[in-house]
């Protein structure tokens, strides 16, 4: 389970989100694509799928998962969740344990779960990362990024001072592989002298127009773009996330379990 996060909003969390999962498709593996920014989410407008239903349809009103599940480009398969893990908390015991388990059978055939976060770091965004196996940071250049992604590090290791097994950090909207590199670095040594945590480098996605071309006509740069740039990086990064880790069976009942933790404010 992959969340994709990033401290300041607007880096490219859902662009890397949706192009990754797509990408990991493409690469023969079974992907659930978990839209978890709450209200605002926004992976299905920029995929322009027609979106009825969300998570809290089948949590409150009857739904069955799989007529709330739509799919995507290359068999991607997208859950929105939007409001539903909010609304877990309303929940009673039995309902829970019935969503539990048909939200675990469902993904025991998926191999990779692929989360995009809401911006920010709220106690749902840090429940959500410390429920996922790798967390994938996206950020730029930018001092104002650099900081807001430390920030949520900082916040993170509040909750689990060990350290969290694999921050993986992506570098958007880059010039140069330099520029990505030094950006990284900046990051990594203050995650090091500060917090003690060692980060690793996933890659980095140039700055490319192509992104906001495809957002337009509201299709995945990577299937109608495969040529471009920014395709090209994202094949790299999936490339690296599949040979870093074993695919298996995924348990997003244990994600939807640590979203209804009382939040320690
Ligand atoms: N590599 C890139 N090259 C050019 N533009 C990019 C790139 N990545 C993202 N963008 C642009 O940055 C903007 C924000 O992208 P996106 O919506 O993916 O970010 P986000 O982190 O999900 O935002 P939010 O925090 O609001 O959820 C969009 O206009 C998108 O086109
Ligand atoms: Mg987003």
């Amino acid at each position: 389970m992959i969340a994709v996060t990033s401290g300041k909003g607007g880096t490219g969390k859902t662009n890397v989100a949706v192009n990754l999962a797509v990408s990991l498709r493409l690469l023969g593996v079974q992907v659930l694509l978990l839209d978890a920014d709450m209200g605002l989410g926004n992976v299905d407008v920029l995929l322009g799928l027609s979106v009825r239903h969300d998570l809290r349809d089948v949590l409150l009103h009857g739904k069955e998962l799989e007529q709330v599940i739509v799919e995507g480009p290359r068999g991607l398969k997208i859950l929105p969740g939007a409001s539903g893990v909010e609304a877990m908390s309303r929940l009673t015991d039995e309902r829970v344990k019935a969503f539990l388990e048909e939200i675990e059978r469902y993904c025991s055939a998926m191999d990779y779960v692929v989360v995009d976060t809401a911006p920010g770091i709220s106690s749902t965004v840090i429940n959500c990362l410390l429920a996922a196996d790798d967390i994938v940071l996206v950020t730029n250049t930018e001092p104002t990024a650099l900081t807001d992604a430390y920030a949520l590090l900082k916040g993170l290791n509040a909750r689990c001072p060990d350290g969290h097994k694999g921050v993986l950090v992506v570098m958007n909207q880059t010039s140069s592989k330099e520029e990505a590199l030094g950006g990284f670095d900046r990051l990594r040594r203050t995650a090091k002298r500060f917090l003690g945590w060692d980060l690793e480098y996933l890659g980095s996605v140039c700055w490319d127009e192509t992104v906001s071309l495809a957002t337009k006509r509201q299709v995945d740069f990577l299937t109608h773009y495969a040529s471009a740039p920014c395709s090209r990086d994202i094949r790299k990064l999936a490339a690296r996330l599949v040979s870093g880790s074993q695919s298996g069976q995924q348990d997003l009942g244990r994600f939807f379990r640590k979203m209804m933790e009382p939040a320690d404010e």
